[in-house]
C-alpha cells in the first residue's frame, strides 16, 4: 500500500451513518454542538490529541490538524438510514442520552437529517420491528438501491467525498465462509443468487460503499468487512476500511490494564467481565445469536496481548482450553440504566511464588458517550487516509476498536495492546503528515 503524504480536503466531507440511534444522534448532536461552540469534543483525539514530530533539540508536539490536513467539523454533512423514521432530533430525545437543553440548540439541524430507508432483514435483528424499509428484490437490488442512495445524497448536497459508517444495531452471527466470502467474484454471485444466510444487509452497505468511492468503518462486531472479499474489493477500489467494533467502556479498559499483568510479569487464572445495559443496543444483544457476534469479538482482546504460549507459568493455568486462563464476557439486558452502562471486572491474578490476588474494576459509563468521539475520529481518520492514497485495512485505527481487523490468510496477528495501538496511530499521522514513523512497534 503506498504511503504518501496526505492531499489536502476540498468540499464538504458527507458523513453516511447506517443507524441513527443512540450513538449516532449523540454524534451528530455534539457535532453540531461544537459548531456554535456550545460544547466540546471531549474525547476524540483528532480534535485534543498532540504527537511529538521530529527528533531531540527539533522536536514538536502539535495537534494531529497542525501535522496533517484534516477535514474540519464545519465540513461536515450528515445523512443516515434507519429501520425507524424517527428522525435525528427524535432520536435523540428516544435514546435520552443526552439532557434536552443538551439538545435544544440544535434542534432544526437535527430536524433536517430524515433517515433513508433502511436495508434490512429482520431476520437478522429479531427484536427489531420498524417499518422504513426498502422494498428489495435480492441482495443484489439491496446494493444497488444502497448505490443509488449514496449518488443521490452526493448530487444533492454537492459533498465531495462520502465516508460510510456503520453503527446500527449488531446483526446475527455470520461465521466467515470462505466459499461465499473468499473472493469478490463468490460473494457477487451469492448476492445475485439471494443467499440470505450468508449476505448480512451490512455486507451490501459495505460493498455499496466501496464501489461508490466511499470509505466503510464497521462499529458494530459484524464480520461484514472482516472477510477476504471486502478486502479484494477496497484493494480493487482503492478505499480504506476498518473494524471492527467500536472500543469504549470494558474493552478499552481491558486493553489498557492488561499491559499492566503482562509487563509486570503477573500470572493470569481468570477474568470474568460482566455488563447491565438498557437501551436498544441491550434489547438486540439480548437475543442469544446477536450476543454471539458480540461475544466472539470481546474475547478476542486478551489473546494477543497475554499469550499462553508464550509464558506457560503465567497464562497456562486456570481451565479454558483455548486460552488456557478463564475468560469470560457477559452482556445483560437491563432496562433501567438505559445507555449508562454499568461493568464489573473480576481479575484472578497471581504474583510471587503463584500466590493469588484479585482486582476488581468497576466502570460505571456512558455508551454513547464513549462512542461518539470514536465516530468523529474514524470518519476524520479513514477520509484523511483516502487522500493519502491507503486503501484496504486501516491498522492504525485499531486504537479505537474492540476487534482489530488483520489479515488472517496472510498470518497477521491483531495488535490489541492499547500502547501499541496508540503507537501505530501516531506513526501512521506522521507519515501521512510527511515525517517519517519513528517509534518502533515491540
Ligand atoms: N455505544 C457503545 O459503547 C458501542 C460500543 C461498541 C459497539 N457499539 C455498537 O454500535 C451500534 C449502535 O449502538 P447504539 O447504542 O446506537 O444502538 P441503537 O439500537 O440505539 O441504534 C442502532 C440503530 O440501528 C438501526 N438499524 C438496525 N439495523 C439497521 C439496518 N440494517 N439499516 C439501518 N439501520 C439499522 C436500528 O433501528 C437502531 O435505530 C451497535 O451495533 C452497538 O453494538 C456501540
Amino acid at each position: 500500500m503506498a504511503t504518501k503524504k496526505a492531499e489536502a480536503p476540498k468540499g464538504k466531507l458527507g458523513v453516511m451513518v447506517v443507524g441513527l440511534g443512540a450513538v449516532t444522534s449523540t454524534f451528530m448532536t455534539g457535532v453540531f454542538m461544537t459548531r456554535k461552540g456550545l460544547a466540546k469534543p471531549i474525547g476524540s483525539c483528532t480534535q485534543y490529541d498532540k504527537i511529538r514530530i521530529g527528533k531531540g533539540e527539533d522536536k514538536k508536539y502539535l495537534h494531529y490538524k497542525d501535522i496533517v490536513p484534516l477535514a474540519t467539523l464545519d465540513d461536515i454533512v450528515f445523512a443516515a438510514w434507519d429501520v425507524y423514521p424517527a428522525n435525528a432530533y427524535e432520536a435523540a430525545i428516544n435514546a435520552e442520552v443526552l439532557k434536552e437543553k443538551d439538545i435544544n440548540p440544535v434542534k432544526d439541524e437535527l430536524e433536517a437529517i430524515k433517515p433513508l430507508k433502511a436495508a434490512f432483514d429482520h431476520n437478522y435483528a429479531k427484536r427489531l420491528d420498524g417499518d422504513n424499509v426498502k422494498d428489495c428484490k435480492d441482495r443484489w437490488d439491496m446494493t444497488e438501491q444502497i448505490r443509488e442512495d449514496i449518488r443521490n445524497f452526493k448530487k444533492e448536497t454537492g459533498v465531495e467525498r462520502v465516508v460510510v459508517l456503520w453503527a446500527a444495531s449488531t446483526e446475527v452471527y455470520v461465521p466467515v465462509d470462505e466459499k461465499i466470502h473468499g473472493t469478490v467474484e463468490a460473494l457477487e454471485a451469492a448476492m445475485k443468487a439471494d443467499d440470505k444466510e450468508h449476505i448480512a444487509p451490512s455486507m451490501c452497505y459495505a460493498y455499496a460503499a466501496l464501489t461508490e468511492g466511499c470509505p466503510f468503518i464497521m462499529g458494530a462486531p459484524n464480520t461484514t468487512v472482516d472477510i477476504p472479499a471486502m478486502w479484494e474489493l477496497a484493494e480493487k477500489t482503492k478505499m480504506p476500511i476498518a473494524g471492527k467494533d467500536f472500543k469504549t467502556g470494558q474493552t478499552l479498559v481491558k486493553s489498557g490494564f492488561a499491559p499492566i499483568i503482562g509487563d509486570r510479569c503477573l500470572g493470569l487464572n481468570g477474568w470474568f467481565s460482566t455488563n447491565i445495559l438498557g437501551n436498544r443496543d441491550g434489547l438486540v444483544l439480548d437475543e442469544p445469536a446477536n450476543f454471539r457476534t458480540k461475544e466472539v469479538s470481546k474475547l478476542s482482546t486478551l489473546e494477543t496481548i497475554l499469550v499462553p504460549e508464550d509464558q506457560p507459568d503465567l497464562y497456562g493455568h486456570g481451565n479454558d482450553e483455548d486460552t488456557q486462563y478463564y475468560h469470560k464476557v457477559r452482556i445483560n439486558y437491563y432496562p433501567p440504566r438505559n445507555d449508562n452502562k454499568e461493568g464489573w471486572d473480576n481479575i484472578d491474578i497471581f504474583g510471587w511464588m503463584g500466590y493469588p490476588m484479585q482486582i476488581k474494576i468497576n466502570f460505571l459509563c456512558r455508551d454513547s458517550i464513549l462512542a461518539a468521539p470514536l465516530c468523529l475520529d474514524l470518519v476524520l481518520l479513514s477520509d484523511l487516509a483516502a487522500r493519502a492514497g491507503r486503501y484496504g485495512t486501516q491498522r492504525f485505527l485499531s486504537f479505537f476498536l474492540k476487534s482489530p481487523m488483520h489479515d488472517y490468510t496472510k498470518g497477521e496477528v491483531p495488535v490489541n495492546n492499547l500502547y501499541q495501538q496508540h503507537t501505530m496511530l501516531r506513526n501512521a499521522i506522521r507519515e501521512m503528515g510527511g515525517y517519517e514513523a519513528d517509534e518502533e512497534m515491540d
